[in-house]
Protein backbone atom coordinates (compact mmCIF):
# COMPACT_ATOMS: atom_id res chain seq x y z
CA UNK A 1 0.00 0.00 0.00
CA UNK A 2 3.01 2.48 0.80
CA UNK A 3 4.68 1.99 -2.08
CA UNK A 4 1.92 2.33 -4.19
CA UNK A 5 1.29 5.50 -2.86
CA UNK A 6 4.66 6.28 -3.18
CA UNK A 7 4.72 5.26 -6.69
CA UNK A 8 1.51 7.69 -7.33
CA UNK A 9 3.22 10.53 -5.86
CA UNK A 10 6.09 10.01 -7.89
CA UNK A 11 4.16 9.91 -10.76
CA UNK A 12 2.51 12.71 -9.86
CA UNK A 13 5.76 14.28 -9.57
CA UNK A 14 6.43 13.96 -12.77
CA UNK A 15 3.53 15.58 -14.49
CA UNK A 16 3.66 18.21 -11.80
CA UNK A 17 7.70 18.92 -12.40
CA UNK A 18 8.62 22.12 -14.04
CA UNK A 19 9.57 21.33 -17.06
CA UNK A 20 13.46 21.70 -18.09
CA UNK A 21 15.08 21.54 -21.41
CA UNK A 22 18.02 18.88 -21.26
CA UNK A 23 21.41 19.84 -20.74
CA UNK A 24 23.78 18.15 -22.79
CA UNK A 25 26.73 20.50 -21.70
CA UNK A 26 29.80 18.68 -21.93
CA UNK A 27 31.33 17.12 -18.99
CA UNK A 28 34.15 18.05 -16.44
CA UNK A 29 35.69 21.27 -17.99
CA UNK A 30 38.51 21.51 -15.60
CA UNK A 31 39.91 23.44 -17.20
CA UNK A 32 41.39 27.09 -16.79
CA UNK A 33 44.11 27.71 -13.92
CA UNK A 34 42.89 24.49 -11.86
CA UNK A 35 44.89 22.31 -14.49
CA UNK A 36 48.02 23.76 -12.29
CA UNK A 37 47.04 22.45 -8.92
CA UNK A 38 47.73 19.23 -7.27
CA UNK A 39 43.87 18.37 -6.41
CA UNK A 40 44.57 15.07 -6.07
CA UNK A 41 44.34 15.36 -2.24
CA UNK A 42 40.74 15.95 -2.40
CA UNK A 43 39.63 12.60 -4.28
CA UNK A 44 41.35 10.11 -1.66
CA UNK A 45 39.01 7.74 -0.92
CA UNK A 46 36.31 9.57 -2.77
CA UNK A 47 36.12 6.45 -5.15
CA UNK A 48 32.56 4.75 -5.67
CA UNK A 49 30.37 6.87 -3.21
CA UNK A 50 30.04 9.83 -6.48
CA UNK A 51 29.27 7.10 -8.95
CA UNK A 52 27.69 4.09 -7.42
CA UNK A 53 24.53 3.11 -8.92
CA UNK A 54 20.84 3.11 -7.46
CA UNK A 55 18.89 -0.03 -6.55
CA UNK A 56 16.78 1.13 -3.53
CA UNK A 57 14.27 0.15 -5.30
CA UNK A 58 11.63 3.07 -6.02
CA UNK A 59 14.35 6.01 -6.06
CA UNK A 60 15.61 5.85 -9.42
CA UNK A 61 12.34 6.49 -11.32
CA UNK A 62 12.47 10.26 -10.67
CA UNK A 63 16.10 10.51 -9.74
CA UNK A 64 16.68 12.51 -13.12
CA UNK A 65 19.48 14.82 -13.35
CA UNK A 66 20.12 15.02 -16.65
CA UNK A 67 23.43 16.12 -16.87
CA UNK A 68 24.56 12.86 -15.24
CA UNK A 69 22.76 11.16 -18.18
CA UNK A 70 25.87 9.70 -19.83
CA UNK A 71 27.34 8.00 -16.91
CA UNK A 72 24.31 6.29 -15.65
CA UNK A 73 21.94 4.21 -17.71
CA UNK A 74 18.94 4.29 -15.56
CA UNK A 75 19.37 7.61 -14.31
CA UNK A 76 17.24 9.50 -16.75
CA UNK A 77 14.81 6.62 -17.65
CA UNK A 78 11.75 8.24 -15.65
CA UNK A 79 8.52 9.07 -16.79
CA UNK A 80 4.74 8.30 -15.29
CA UNK A 81 4.37 5.37 -16.98
CA UNK A 82 7.69 3.45 -15.83
CA UNK A 83 5.91 3.42 -12.23
CA UNK A 84 3.72 1.41 -13.06
CA UNK A 85 4.84 -1.34 -15.43
CA UNK A 86 8.58 -1.18 -15.28
CA UNK A 87 8.40 -4.62 -14.31
CA UNK A 88 9.01 -6.79 -17.34
CA UNK A 89 10.99 -4.40 -19.17
CA UNK A 90 14.35 -5.94 -18.02
CA UNK A 91 12.69 -9.43 -18.50
CA UNK A 92 12.15 -9.37 -22.33
CA UNK A 93 13.42 -11.73 -23.96
CA UNK A 94 13.46 -10.59 -27.25
CA UNK A 95 15.25 -12.14 -30.58
CA UNK A 96 17.92 -9.89 -31.55
CA UNK A 97 17.10 -10.30 -35.18
CA UNK A 98 14.34 -7.98 -35.41
CA UNK A 99 14.74 -6.13 -38.61
CA UNK A 100 15.14 -2.03 -38.05
CA UNK A 101 14.82 -1.43 -41.49
CA UNK A 102 11.59 0.40 -41.13
CA UNK A 103 12.71 2.77 -38.32
CA UNK A 104 13.56 5.51 -40.56
CA UNK A 105 16.40 7.65 -38.94
CA UNK A 106 15.66 11.30 -37.99
CA UNK A 107 18.53 13.80 -37.02
CA UNK A 108 18.85 17.83 -36.58
CA UNK A 109 19.24 18.77 -39.79
CA UNK A 110 16.68 16.63 -41.78
CA UNK A 111 13.57 16.41 -39.14
CA UNK A 112 11.84 19.73 -40.04
CA UNK A 113 11.76 18.52 -43.91
CA UNK A 114 10.78 14.70 -43.14
CA UNK A 115 8.09 15.81 -40.99
CA UNK A 116 6.62 18.50 -42.94
CA UNK A 117 6.59 15.72 -45.81
CA UNK A 118 4.85 13.29 -43.77
CA UNK A 119 1.36 13.77 -42.37
CA UNK A 120 1.31 11.12 -39.42
CA UNK A 121 4.89 9.85 -38.13
CA UNK A 122 5.89 8.66 -34.82
CA UNK A 123 9.34 9.76 -33.28
CA UNK A 124 11.27 7.78 -30.55
CA UNK A 125 14.02 9.76 -28.49
CA UNK A 126 16.51 7.62 -27.34
CA UNK A 127 19.69 7.58 -25.48
CA UNK A 128 22.00 4.56 -26.38
CA UNK A 129 22.85 3.60 -23.27
CA UNK A 130 19.33 3.90 -21.82
CA UNK A 131 18.08 0.08 -20.87
CA UNK A 132 14.26 1.18 -21.75
CA UNK A 133 15.42 2.60 -25.17
CA UNK A 134 17.10 -0.73 -25.82
CA UNK A 135 13.91 -2.84 -24.52
CA UNK A 136 11.80 -0.74 -26.33
CA UNK A 137 13.68 -0.77 -29.83
CA UNK A 138 12.84 -4.35 -31.01
CA UNK A 139 9.06 -3.68 -30.22
CA UNK A 140 9.24 -0.21 -31.79
CA UNK A 141 10.75 -1.86 -34.66
CA UNK A 142 7.99 -4.47 -35.49
CA UNK A 143 5.42 -2.39 -35.09
CA UNK A 144 7.02 0.02 -38.02
CA UNK A 145 6.96 -3.74 -39.68
CA UNK A 146 3.77 -3.95 -39.23
CA UNK A 147 2.59 -0.83 -40.35
CA UNK A 148 4.09 -0.75 -43.44
CA UNK A 149 1.79 0.41 -46.06
CA UNK A 150 0.21 2.72 -43.64
CA UNK A 151 0.27 6.21 -44.04
CA UNK A 152 2.54 6.78 -40.72
CA UNK A 153 6.25 6.65 -40.55
CA UNK A 154 7.68 5.54 -37.17
CA UNK A 155 11.37 7.24 -36.75
CA UNK A 156 13.61 7.87 -34.17
CA UNK A 157 16.06 9.99 -32.94
CA UNK A 158 19.37 9.77 -31.09
CA UNK A 159 18.58 12.56 -28.26
CA UNK A 160 22.50 12.57 -27.08
CA UNK A 161 23.70 13.49 -30.76
CA UNK A 162 20.60 15.59 -31.89
CA UNK A 163 20.64 18.42 -29.20
CA UNK A 164 18.55 20.64 -30.97
CA UNK A 165 15.70 18.42 -31.50
CA UNK A 166 16.55 17.15 -27.85
CA UNK A 167 16.19 21.10 -26.64
CA UNK A 168 13.27 21.81 -28.74
CA UNK A 169 10.89 19.16 -27.68
CA UNK A 170 12.34 19.80 -23.65
CA UNK A 171 12.78 15.73 -23.23
CA UNK A 172 12.47 14.93 -19.92
CA UNK A 173 13.72 10.87 -19.74
CA UNK A 174 14.21 8.47 -22.34
CA UNK A 175 12.66 7.11 -24.15
CA UNK A 176 10.30 9.80 -25.39
CA UNK A 177 8.06 8.73 -27.86
CA UNK A 178 5.90 11.86 -29.80
CA UNK A 179 3.24 11.37 -31.90
CA UNK A 180 3.29 14.45 -34.48
CA UNK A 181 -0.35 14.91 -36.70
CA UNK A 182 0.49 17.47 -39.67
CA UNK A 183 3.18 18.78 -37.55
CA UNK A 184 1.50 18.73 -34.17
CA UNK A 185 2.93 16.55 -31.72
CA UNK A 186 1.66 14.78 -28.51
CA UNK A 187 2.44 12.26 -26.17
CA UNK A 188 2.13 8.64 -26.79
CA UNK A 189 0.74 7.65 -23.69
CA UNK A 190 0.53 3.44 -24.32
CA UNK A 191 2.81 0.46 -23.34
CA UNK A 192 5.79 -0.18 -24.93
CA UNK A 193 4.51 -2.95 -27.13
CA UNK A 194 4.68 -4.20 -30.60
CA UNK A 195 0.59 -4.42 -30.34
CA UNK A 196 -0.04 -1.47 -27.99
CA UNK A 197 1.69 0.80 -30.76
CA UNK A 198 -0.14 -0.43 -33.69
CA UNK A 199 -3.40 -0.43 -31.78
CA UNK A 200 -3.10 3.19 -30.95
CA UNK A 201 -1.69 4.47 -34.20
CA UNK A 202 -3.96 2.65 -36.17
CA UNK A 203 -6.47 4.84 -34.14
CA UNK A 204 -5.14 7.95 -35.00
CA UNK A 205 -4.80 7.72 -38.39
CA UNK A 206 -8.06 5.56 -39.13
CA UNK A 207 -11.19 8.38 -40.34
CA UNK A 208 -11.26 9.61 -36.68
CA UNK A 209 -14.92 10.88 -37.20
CA UNK A 210 -17.60 8.43 -37.70
CA UNK A 211 -20.91 9.10 -39.38
CA UNK A 212 -24.20 9.34 -37.78
CA UNK A 213 -26.68 8.47 -39.95
CA UNK A 214 -29.93 7.44 -38.33
CA UNK A 215 -31.82 8.11 -34.78
CA UNK A 216 -31.15 4.77 -34.23
CA UNK A 217 -27.43 5.47 -34.19
CA UNK A 218 -27.86 8.67 -32.32
CA UNK A 219 -29.78 6.74 -29.05
CA UNK A 220 -27.21 3.74 -29.12
CA UNK A 221 -24.63 6.63 -28.71
CA UNK A 222 -25.94 8.69 -26.61
CA UNK A 223 -26.08 5.78 -23.87
CA UNK A 224 -23.26 4.29 -24.89
CA UNK A 225 -20.66 7.32 -24.87
CA UNK A 226 -19.86 9.21 -21.88
CA UNK A 227 -18.76 12.14 -23.60
CA UNK A 228 -19.17 13.30 -27.33
CA UNK A 229 -18.57 15.75 -29.86
CA UNK A 230 -21.16 16.12 -32.58
CA UNK A 231 -20.53 18.35 -35.86
CA UNK A 232 -23.57 19.21 -37.47
CA UNK A 233 -22.75 19.73 -41.24
CA UNK A 234 -23.82 20.33 -44.94
CA UNK A 235 -21.86 17.61 -45.91
CA UNK A 236 -19.97 14.45 -44.29
CA UNK A 237 -16.80 14.90 -47.06
CA UNK A 238 -15.42 17.90 -47.66
CA UNK A 239 -13.33 21.03 -45.87
CA UNK A 240 -15.38 21.34 -42.68
CA UNK A 241 -15.70 17.68 -42.32
CA UNK A 242 -11.86 17.36 -42.84
CA UNK A 243 -10.74 20.00 -40.46
CA UNK A 244 -12.91 18.35 -37.76
CA UNK A 245 -12.03 14.96 -38.33
CA UNK A 246 -8.14 16.32 -37.77
CA UNK A 247 -9.48 17.76 -34.57
CA UNK A 248 -10.64 14.73 -33.37
CA UNK A 249 -6.79 13.09 -34.12
CA UNK A 250 -5.88 15.46 -31.34
CA UNK A 251 -7.99 14.42 -28.49
CA UNK A 252 -7.74 10.74 -27.14
CA UNK A 253 -10.77 10.90 -24.41
CA UNK A 254 -13.47 11.55 -26.66
CA UNK A 255 -15.42 10.31 -29.47
CA UNK A 256 -16.30 12.42 -32.60
CA UNK A 257 -19.38 12.25 -34.70
CA UNK A 258 -20.58 14.67 -37.27
CA UNK A 259 -24.06 14.31 -38.58
CA UNK A 260 -26.10 15.93 -41.48
CA UNK A 261 -29.54 14.90 -40.58
CA UNK A 262 -31.36 17.83 -38.35
CA UNK A 263 -33.29 14.64 -36.74
CA UNK A 264 -30.59 13.65 -34.71
CA UNK A 265 -28.45 16.98 -34.61
CA UNK A 266 -31.93 18.08 -32.32
CA UNK A 267 -31.23 14.97 -30.05
CA UNK A 268 -27.63 15.87 -29.29
CA UNK A 269 -29.16 19.44 -28.31
CA UNK A 270 -28.54 21.24 -31.57
CA UNK A 271 -31.14 23.29 -32.78
CA UNK A 272 -32.14 21.84 -36.53
CA UNK A 273 -32.51 24.79 -37.98
CA UNK A 274 -29.02 25.98 -36.71
CA UNK A 275 -26.39 27.80 -39.10
CA UNK A 276 -24.05 25.03 -40.13
CA UNK A 277 -21.38 23.66 -39.15
CA UNK A 278 -22.14 23.93 -35.65
CA UNK A 279 -20.95 21.85 -32.91
CA UNK A 280 -21.64 20.44 -29.11
CA UNK A 281 -19.90 18.47 -26.64
CA UNK A 282 -22.22 16.59 -24.05
CA UNK A 283 -20.96 15.06 -21.06
CA UNK A 284 -22.58 12.96 -18.60
CA UNK A 285 -22.99 15.16 -15.51
CA UNK A 286 -24.36 18.66 -14.46
CA UNK A 287 -23.66 21.59 -16.75
CA UNK A 288 -23.12 19.08 -19.60
CA UNK A 289 -23.95 20.73 -22.90
CA UNK A 290 -21.22 23.29 -24.41
CA UNK A 291 -22.05 24.80 -27.60
CA UNK A 292 -19.80 25.94 -30.13
CA UNK A 293 -19.75 28.81 -32.31
CA UNK A 294 -16.32 29.46 -32.86
CA UNK A 295 -14.37 28.98 -36.27
CA UNK A 296 -15.09 26.02 -37.61
CA UNK A 297 -10.96 25.33 -37.53
CA UNK A 298 -8.71 22.47 -36.44
CA UNK A 299 -7.35 24.32 -33.90
CA UNK A 300 -10.28 26.61 -32.63
CA UNK A 301 -12.19 23.31 -32.31
CA UNK A 302 -9.55 21.45 -30.32
CA UNK A 303 -9.22 24.45 -28.19
CA UNK A 304 -12.67 24.59 -27.00
CA UNK A 305 -12.96 20.52 -26.31
CA UNK A 306 -10.28 20.96 -23.94
CA UNK A 307 -11.96 24.14 -22.97
CA UNK A 308 -14.98 22.09 -21.98
CA UNK A 309 -14.64 18.73 -21.71
CA UNK A 310 -13.62 18.80 -18.49
CA UNK A 311 -16.50 18.43 -15.67
CA UNK A 312 -17.63 21.03 -13.53
CA UNK A 313 -15.03 19.65 -10.58
CA UNK A 314 -12.56 17.00 -11.46
CA UNK A 315 -11.69 14.46 -8.79
CA UNK A 316 -7.92 14.21 -9.07
CA UNK A 317 -7.35 10.89 -9.94
CA UNK A 318 -4.78 9.01 -11.56
CA UNK A 319 -6.82 9.24 -14.95
CA UNK A 320 -7.56 12.86 -14.69
CA UNK A 321 -4.06 13.78 -14.14
CA UNK A 322 -2.91 14.03 -17.37
CA UNK A 323 -6.20 15.81 -18.58
CA UNK A 324 -5.93 18.54 -15.79
CA UNK A 325 -2.19 19.45 -16.26
CA UNK A 326 -2.47 19.00 -20.04
CA UNK A 327 -5.28 21.49 -20.46
CA UNK A 328 -4.60 24.96 -21.88
CA UNK A 329 -6.00 26.22 -18.80
CA UNK A 330 -3.24 26.22 -16.57
CA UNK A 331 -4.69 27.91 -13.20
CA UNK A 332 -6.15 25.77 -10.98
CA UNK A 333 -8.06 25.82 -8.05
CA UNK A 334 -7.72 22.84 -6.13
CA UNK A 335 -10.65 21.65 -2.88
CA UNK A 336 -8.88 19.26 -0.31
CA UNK A 337 -11.33 17.97 1.61
CA UNK A 338 -11.74 14.56 3.57
CA UNK A 339 -14.61 12.42 2.16
CA UNK A 340 -16.82 13.35 5.20
CA UNK A 341 -16.56 16.93 4.91
CA UNK A 342 -16.98 16.88 1.07
CA UNK A 343 -20.90 16.85 1.06
CA UNK A 344 -20.62 19.63 2.98
CA UNK A 345 -18.29 22.15 1.26
CA UNK A 346 -18.56 21.01 -2.60
CA UNK A 347 -21.83 22.58 -3.33
CA UNK A 348 -20.61 25.89 -2.58
CA UNK A 349 -17.32 24.67 -4.93
CA UNK A 350 -19.20 24.20 -7.54
CA UNK A 351 -21.02 26.87 -7.29
CA UNK A 352 -17.85 28.64 -7.76
CA UNK A 353 -16.56 26.27 -10.14
CA UNK A 354 -20.18 27.31 -12.70
CA UNK A 355 -19.21 31.21 -12.23
CA UNK A 356 -15.27 30.75 -13.48
CA UNK A 357 -15.58 28.27 -16.62
CA UNK A 358 -12.82 28.70 -19.33
CA UNK A 359 -10.73 30.75 -16.97
CA UNK A 360 -9.94 28.47 -13.79
CA UNK A 361 -9.87 24.32 -13.48
CA UNK A 362 -11.66 23.57 -10.44
CA UNK A 363 -10.29 19.93 -8.83
CA UNK A 364 -11.16 18.39 -5.78
CA UNK A 365 -8.73 15.68 -3.89
CA UNK A 366 -9.98 13.61 -2.20
CA UNK A 367 -7.28 13.81 1.01
CA UNK A 368 -7.93 10.54 3.20
CA UNK A 369 -7.42 8.53 -0.60
CA UNK A 370 -4.71 6.77 0.58
CA UNK A 371 -3.41 6.30 -3.26
CA UNK A 372 -3.55 9.93 -4.55
CA UNK A 373 -5.49 12.23 -2.58
CA UNK A 374 -2.63 11.89 0.20
CA UNK A 375 0.32 11.90 -2.09
CA UNK A 376 -1.59 15.05 -3.57
CA UNK A 377 -2.14 16.73 -0.42
CA UNK A 378 1.80 16.67 0.67
CA UNK A 379 2.82 17.44 -2.70
CA UNK A 380 1.08 20.28 -2.41
CA UNK A 381 2.02 21.22 1.22
CA UNK A 382 -1.51 20.72 2.43
CA UNK A 383 -2.01 18.93 5.92
CA UNK A 384 -4.22 18.93 8.66
CA UNK A 385 -8.22 17.89 7.85
CA UNK A 386 -9.99 20.74 7.26
CA UNK A 387 -11.06 21.53 3.79
CA UNK A 388 -8.97 23.93 2.03
CA UNK A 389 -8.70 25.65 -0.89
CA UNK A 390 -5.87 26.19 -2.73
CA UNK A 391 -4.98 28.20 -5.75
CA UNK A 392 -2.18 26.59 -8.14
CA UNK A 393 -1.00 28.90 -11.34
CA UNK A 394 0.18 25.68 -13.15
CA UNK A 395 3.43 23.91 -13.81
CA UNK A 396 5.26 27.05 -15.31
CA UNK A 397 5.59 29.11 -12.41
CA UNK A 398 4.25 26.93 -9.88
CA UNK A 399 3.12 29.73 -7.39
CA UNK A 400 0.20 28.35 -4.84
CA UNK A 401 -1.89 30.21 -2.36
CA UNK A 402 -4.58 29.48 0.30
CA UNK A 403 -7.85 30.45 0.87
CA UNK A 404 -7.86 32.19 4.32
CA UNK A 405 -11.36 30.93 5.64
CA UNK A 406 -14.63 28.81 5.27
CA UNK A 407 -15.12 27.17 1.91
CA UNK A 408 -18.24 29.73 0.67
CA UNK A 409 -19.26 30.60 -2.60
CA UNK A 410 -18.39 33.92 -1.62
CA UNK A 411 -15.63 32.96 0.12
CA UNK A 412 -14.38 31.27 -2.75
CA UNK A 413 -15.40 33.50 -5.68
CA UNK A 414 -13.46 36.31 -4.41
CA UNK A 415 -10.39 34.72 -3.71
CA UNK A 416 -10.34 33.68 -7.38
CA UNK A 417 -11.32 36.92 -8.30
CA UNK A 418 -7.91 37.39 -6.31
CA UNK A 419 -6.39 34.92 -7.99
CA UNK A 420 -6.98 35.44 -11.86
CA UNK A 421 -5.96 39.66 -10.96
CA UNK A 422 -3.00 38.08 -9.32
CA UNK A 423 -3.77 39.91 -5.99
CA UNK A 424 -2.88 36.86 -3.39
CA UNK A 425 0.12 36.28 -1.31
CA UNK A 426 2.27 33.04 -2.36
CA UNK A 427 2.30 29.94 0.39
CA UNK A 428 5.80 28.53 0.19
CA UNK A 429 5.52 25.02 2.24
CA UNK A 430 8.87 24.36 4.77
CA UNK A 431 9.56 22.30 7.88
CA UNK A 432 10.15 24.28 11.00
CA UNK A 433 13.73 26.00 10.88
CA UNK A 434 16.20 23.64 12.20
CA UNK A 435 16.81 24.88 16.27
CA UNK A 436 20.42 24.20 15.88
CA UNK A 437 22.39 24.85 12.50
CA UNK A 438 26.26 24.56 12.58
CA UNK A 439 27.34 21.50 10.96
CA UNK A 440 29.73 21.25 8.11
CA UNK A 441 26.19 21.22 5.78
CA UNK A 442 23.62 23.79 6.80
CA UNK A 443 20.25 22.68 6.92
CA UNK A 444 17.87 24.84 4.50
CA UNK A 445 13.97 25.10 4.64
CA UNK A 446 11.43 27.06 3.09
CA UNK A 447 11.56 29.58 5.53
CA UNK A 448 15.17 30.04 6.02
CA UNK A 449 15.78 30.11 2.36
CA UNK A 450 16.09 34.07 2.12
CA UNK A 451 18.15 34.20 5.22
CA UNK A 452 20.62 31.56 4.15
CA UNK A 453 20.64 30.72 0.74
CA UNK A 454 19.78 34.62 -0.70
CA UNK A 455 22.50 36.15 2.11
CA UNK A 456 24.64 39.11 -0.80
CA UNK A 457 27.55 38.22 1.28
CA UNK A 458 27.77 34.15 0.71
CA UNK A 459 28.55 32.01 -2.81
CA UNK A 460 25.92 29.62 -1.81
CA UNK A 461 26.25 25.52 -2.82
CA UNK A 462 22.75 23.93 -2.51
CA UNK A 463 21.25 20.68 -2.67
CA UNK A 464 17.85 20.13 -2.97
CA UNK A 465 17.33 16.05 -2.50
CA UNK A 466 14.52 14.01 -1.46
CA UNK A 467 14.76 11.41 0.86
CA UNK A 468 13.99 8.14 -0.79
CA UNK A 469 16.09 8.98 -3.59
CA UNK A 470 18.74 6.58 -4.17
CA UNK A 471 21.44 9.14 -5.76
CA UNK A 472 21.24 11.69 -3.21
CA UNK A 473 21.99 9.25 -0.74
CA UNK A 474 25.13 8.08 -2.59
CA UNK A 475 25.68 11.85 -3.22
CA UNK A 476 26.08 12.56 0.59
CA UNK A 477 29.22 11.14 2.01
CA UNK A 478 30.85 13.22 -0.90
CA UNK A 479 28.57 16.05 -0.36
CA UNK A 480 29.72 15.66 3.57
CA UNK A 481 33.39 15.19 3.02
CA UNK A 482 33.47 18.43 0.35
CA UNK A 483 31.25 20.35 3.20
CA UNK A 484 34.17 19.35 5.62
CA UNK A 485 37.44 20.46 3.21
CA UNK A 486 35.57 23.98 3.14
CA UNK A 487 34.55 24.59 6.74
CA UNK A 488 36.59 26.94 7.29
CA UNK A 489 35.62 29.28 4.13
CA UNK A 490 33.82 32.15 5.51
CA UNK A 491 32.32 33.01 2.51
CA UNK A 492 31.08 29.88 1.24
CA UNK A 493 28.26 27.93 2.42
CA UNK A 494 27.13 24.43 1.45
CA UNK A 495 23.52 23.53 1.92
CA UNK A 496 21.10 21.01 1.34
CA UNK A 497 16.86 21.23 1.46
CA UNK A 498 14.49 18.80 1.30
CA UNK A 499 13.13 18.84 -1.71
CA UNK A 500 10.04 17.09 -0.82
CA UNK A 501 8.89 19.23 2.15
CA UNK A 502 10.74 22.40 1.19
CA UNK A 503 10.06 24.80 -1.40
CA UNK A 504 11.03 28.29 -2.89
CA UNK A 505 10.53 29.89 -5.78
CA UNK A 506 14.39 30.43 -5.96
CA UNK A 507 14.85 26.35 -5.76
CA UNK A 508 13.64 24.92 -8.96
CA UNK A 509 14.14 21.28 -9.73
CA UNK A 510 14.17 19.10 -12.00
CA UNK A 511 14.27 16.02 -10.30
CA UNK A 512 16.56 15.08 -7.05
CA UNK A 513 19.64 15.63 -6.58
CA UNK A 514 19.42 19.21 -8.09
CA UNK A 515 23.00 21.07 -7.50
CA UNK A 516 22.16 24.93 -7.89
CA UNK A 517 25.38 27.78 -7.17
CA UNK A 518 24.14 31.09 -6.23
CA UNK A 519 27.25 33.02 -6.27
CA UNK A 520 27.66 36.55 -3.55
CA UNK A 521 26.39 39.55 -4.81
CA UNK A 522 24.19 38.43 -7.50
CA UNK A 523 21.33 36.53 -5.29
CA UNK A 524 18.28 38.27 -8.30
CA UNK A 525 19.99 36.02 -10.95
CA UNK A 526 19.06 32.71 -11.25
CA UNK A 527 21.35 30.10 -9.49
CA UNK A 528 23.90 28.07 -11.74
CA UNK A 529 22.75 24.84 -12.19
CA UNK A 530 26.04 22.26 -11.15
CA UNK A 531 26.78 19.70 -14.11
CA UNK A 532 30.17 18.26 -13.00
CA UNK A 533 30.99 15.52 -11.96
CA UNK A 534 29.82 14.14 -8.42
CA UNK A 535 33.52 13.92 -6.36
CA UNK A 536 34.80 16.25 -4.18
CA UNK A 537 37.25 17.38 -6.71
CA UNK A 538 35.05 18.18 -9.30
CA UNK A 539 32.62 20.41 -7.11
CA UNK A 540 35.53 22.36 -5.73
CA UNK A 541 36.42 23.14 -9.27
CA UNK A 542 33.27 24.05 -10.16
CA UNK A 543 32.72 26.23 -6.93
CA UNK A 544 36.66 27.98 -7.34
CA UNK A 545 35.65 28.59 -10.51
CA UNK A 546 32.33 30.32 -9.99
CA UNK A 547 32.40 31.70 -6.18
CA UNK A 548 32.54 35.59 -6.63
CA UNK A 549 34.24 35.60 -3.56
CA UNK A 550 37.66 34.52 -4.13
CA UNK A 551 39.39 31.87 -0.84
CA UNK A 552 42.06 29.91 -0.68
CA UNK A 553 41.97 26.71 0.52
CA UNK A 554 45.10 25.07 2.94
CA UNK A 555 46.54 22.14 1.94
CA UNK A 556 46.42 19.17 5.11
CA UNK A 557 48.79 18.97 7.18
CA UNK A 558 50.06 15.82 6.98
CA UNK A 559 48.43 15.14 3.19
CA UNK A 560 51.56 14.50 0.87
CA UNK A 561 51.10 11.36 -0.60
CA UNK A 562 49.58 10.10 2.25
CA UNK A 563 47.87 6.26 2.01
CA UNK A 564 45.67 7.63 5.13
CA UNK A 565 42.51 6.09 4.78
CA UNK A 566 39.69 8.13 7.03
CA UNK A 567 39.55 11.98 5.90
CA UNK A 568 41.10 12.52 8.96
CA UNK A 569 44.08 13.72 7.93
CA UNK A 570 42.09 17.33 7.32
CA UNK A 571 42.89 18.74 10.18
CA UNK A 572 39.28 19.95 11.10
CA UNK A 573 40.63 22.70 14.03
CA UNK A 574 42.86 24.19 11.82
CA UNK A 575 40.44 24.52 8.95
CA UNK A 576 37.69 25.65 11.07
CA UNK A 577 39.40 28.68 12.38
CA UNK A 578 41.60 29.45 9.06
CA UNK A 579 44.46 31.71 9.78
CA UNK A 580 44.27 34.57 7.25
CA UNK A 581 47.65 34.41 6.33
CA UNK A 582 47.47 30.83 4.82
CA UNK A 583 48.53 30.30 1.38
CA UNK A 584 46.50 28.32 -0.96
CA UNK A 585 49.05 25.89 -1.82
CA UNK A 586 46.86 23.69 -4.01
C1 LIG B 1 18.68 11.95 -41.99
O1 LIG B 1 20.08 12.08 -41.90
C2 LIG B 1 20.75 10.94 -41.38
C3 LIG B 1 22.20 11.29 -41.23
O2 LIG B 1 22.70 11.85 -42.41
C4 LIG B 1 20.53 9.74 -42.30
O3 LIG B 1 21.16 8.60 -41.75
C5 LIG B 1 19.05 9.50 -42.40
O4 LIG B 1 18.79 8.45 -43.31
C6 LIG B 1 18.34 10.76 -42.88
N1 LIG B 1 16.93 10.50 -42.85
C7 LIG B 1 16.13 10.77 -43.85
C8 LIG B 1 14.71 10.45 -43.70
O5 LIG B 1 16.56 11.26 -44.89
C1 LIG C 1 -18.89 9.08 -43.64
O1 LIG C 1 -19.61 9.34 -44.81
C2 LIG C 1 -18.82 9.83 -45.91
C3 LIG C 1 -19.75 10.15 -47.04
O2 LIG C 1 -20.55 9.07 -47.39
C4 LIG C 1 -17.79 8.78 -46.31
O3 LIG C 1 -16.97 9.27 -47.34
C5 LIG C 1 -16.94 8.46 -45.09
O4 LIG C 1 -16.04 7.43 -45.39
C6 LIG C 1 -17.81 8.03 -43.93
N1 LIG C 1 -16.98 7.89 -42.76
C7 LIG C 1 -16.88 6.74 -42.09
C8 LIG C 1 -15.95 6.71 -40.93
O5 LIG C 1 -17.52 5.75 -42.38
C1 LIG D 1 -16.83 9.79 8.90
O1 LIG D 1 -18.16 9.77 9.34
C2 LIG D 1 -18.54 8.54 9.91
C3 LIG D 1 -20.04 8.60 10.20
O2 LIG D 1 -20.39 9.86 10.69
C4 LIG D 1 -17.71 8.29 11.17
O3 LIG D 1 -18.06 7.06 11.75
C5 LIG D 1 -16.25 8.27 10.77
O4 LIG D 1 -15.44 8.12 11.91
C6 LIG D 1 -15.88 9.54 10.05
N1 LIG D 1 -14.53 9.42 9.55
C7 LIG D 1 -13.63 10.36 9.73
C8 LIG D 1 -12.30 10.08 9.13
O5 LIG D 1 -13.85 11.37 10.34
C1 LIG E 1 25.37 37.88 -12.28
O1 LIG E 1 24.84 36.74 -12.93
C2 LIG E 1 24.53 36.95 -14.29
C3 LIG E 1 23.83 35.71 -14.81
O2 LIG E 1 24.52 34.57 -14.46
C4 LIG E 1 25.80 37.30 -15.05
O3 LIG E 1 25.50 37.53 -16.40
C5 LIG E 1 26.44 38.51 -14.43
O4 LIG E 1 27.67 38.77 -15.05
C6 LIG E 1 26.65 38.33 -12.94
N1 LIG E 1 27.09 39.57 -12.35
C7 LIG E 1 28.11 39.62 -11.51
C8 LIG E 1 28.41 40.95 -10.93
O5 LIG E 1 28.75 38.63 -11.21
Amino acid sequence: MASRALLVALAISSLLLVPAALAFAPKGRADLDHDEEDLSFLDEEDNGAADSHDDGGLGHYADESHSEADKEPEYADQDQYDAFDDADYGSHDVSPTIDETDVVVLTDGNFSDFLAKHRHVMVEFYAPWCGHCQALAPEYAAAATALRGEDVVLAKVDATEENELAQRFELQGFPTVLFFIDGVHKDYPGQRSRDAIVTWITKKIGPGVQNITTIEEAEKILTSDSKIVLGFLDFLVGDESQEFSSASKLEDGINFYQTVNPDVAKLFHIDPNAKRPSLVLLKKEAEKISHYDGQFSKSAIVDFVFANKLPLVTTFTMETASEIFENPIKKQLLLFAISNDTNKVMPAFQEAAKLFKGKLIFVYVEMDNEDVGKPVSEYFGVTGDVPQVLAYSGNEDAKKFFLDGEVTLDNVKSFAEGFLDDKLKPFYKSDPIPETNDGDVKIVVGKNFDEIVLDESKDVLLEIYAPWCGHCQALEPTYNKLAKHLRGIESLIIAKMDGTTNEHPRAKTDGFPTLLFFPAGNKSFDPITVDTDRTVKAFYIFIKQHAAIPFKLQKPAAAAKSETTAGAYFVSEKSANPDPDVKDEL
